[in-house]
């Protein structure tokens, strides 16, 4: 049964349950009240600031009945219900987390030895629902996912799109080509594959979501391949935590300007953590590295040491699962998490891709969506 006690004067209160006690304080209880006045009932948009909530607030009486834990504020008088589930839903009465590099429990970090990854037919997904719901939540969950079945046509790329999101334009346009002539009398251009990498890093914010889409390939080999950067980062953090300290504790710096009147410059880690640990993001790209400036003197030789095995961790075939692309198949990476790569040709032929950019909220946005109707189905 539960069971709730004011606490330290008023200032919070602690609520035990069947998974134990979990302790509140008055002024996020107030600020995540519920009632009309501070919630619309329309969007569920809160129609108040801080600064509505009296600073000396505190709670005067409290009380569980209907599932509901009911509290009265001083100095306001309200008296507010909140649904039970929902604060054990919202609990943060918990030890902080102590692991650098730590990740959400949706999210799997994998290597070559993955068995399966997020695969899909296109008319499937195209019919959204369930399909949709489990392909999306799969590239949620590996930073990846292929497609097979799509249509062969100029632009089918953006049907990759509609499936989850919009289009993220750039200086590139709403897309971009990769035409390849594989010409076997030219090694040098035959054999060359390109190092994984994140695309874009220049850029602030990063495009966090790649679509590739295959319209022809008669060339042999150019298979894609992909890498996962958090579990380069983990591994890096695992053998040489110092090493992981500089990548995320210091900004790199990109670069392009490839064209008359782009100059595009970002400042940012390699590896990037939130304030408490959390693997946000990796930017990897050879490419348009820029000089690093942001290192100090003394820390600058660890940094490279650190910079140099990331990068060995990334190209490490032990950690990468590769695929080839044929006419009408596509893949869509994260591109703040799984590097991507295309592998050298053999033999001559033709390979035309059409690539775009799109972003990652809206993919995640796309998928709550589904897995909220799918519950409310069951129910
Ligand atoms: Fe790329």
């Amino acid at each position: 049964m539960a069971e709730v006690t004011i606490i330290d004067g008023g200032k919070a209160i602690a609520l035990k349950g069947a998974a134990g006690t979990t302790r509140f304080h008055a002024h996020w209880l107030r600020d995540n009240a519920w009632d009309e006045a501070t919630r619309s009932p329309g969007n569920g948009q809160r129609l108040i600031t801080l600064k509505d909530i009296p600073r000396e607030t505190r709670i005067t009486a409290a009380e569980l009945a209907d599932g509901h834990l009911w509290l009265t504020f001083a100095p306001e008088g309200k008296r507010i219900g909140y649904d039970t589930g929902w604060l054990a839903a919202h609990s943060y009465d918990r030890a902080a987390p102590q692991d650098k590099g730590w990740t959400a429990p949706w999210i799997k970090t994998w290597d070559a030895g993955l068995k399966s990854f997020p695969q899909a037919d296109f008319a499937r997904l195209a019919e959204g629902g369930p399909a949709l719901a489990d392909w999306l939540g799969g590239v949620a969950r590996y930073g990846f996912g292929r497609i097979s079945g799509g249509p062969v046509r100029d632009g089918a790329l953006f049907d990759v799109v509609d499936l989850f999101g919009y289009v993220r334009e750039t200086n590139y346009g709403r897309h971009f080509e990769v035409r390849t002539e594989v010409n076997p009398t030219n090694l040098a251009y035959t054999g060359l594959g390109l190092q994984a990498h994140t695309d874009n890093p220049y850029r602030d914010p990063v495009p966090t979501i790649q679509v590739l889409y295959c319209l022809e390939s008669s060339a042999k080999g150019g298979e894609n391949m992909v890498v996962d950067g958090f579990r380069a980062a983990e591994r890096l953090r695992d053998e040489d935590p110092e090493g992981f300290d500089l990548l995320s504790g210091h900004c790199a710096r990109f670069e392009y300007a490839g064209s008359s009147g782009v100059a595009l410059r970002s400042r940012r880690p390699m590896i990037e953590l939130a304030p408490d640990g959390e693997l946000v993001a990796v930017r990897l790209n050879n490419r348009s590295a820029a000089a690093i400036t942001d290192v100090p003197y003394d820390k600058m030789d660890g940094y490279y040491r650190a910079y140099r095995r990331f990068a060995e961790l990334i190209d490490d075939p032990a950690m990468e699962v590769s695929f080839r692309l044929d006419p009408g198949e596509s893949f869509i990476v994260d591109n703040t998490r799984v590097l991507h790569a295309r592998k050298g040709y053999s033999g001559a032929g033709t390979r035309w891709l059409q690539g775009c950019y799109a972003d990652k909220d809206g993919l995640l946005s796309t998928l709550a969506a589904l897995t909220a109707e799918r519950r409310e189905a069951a129910e």
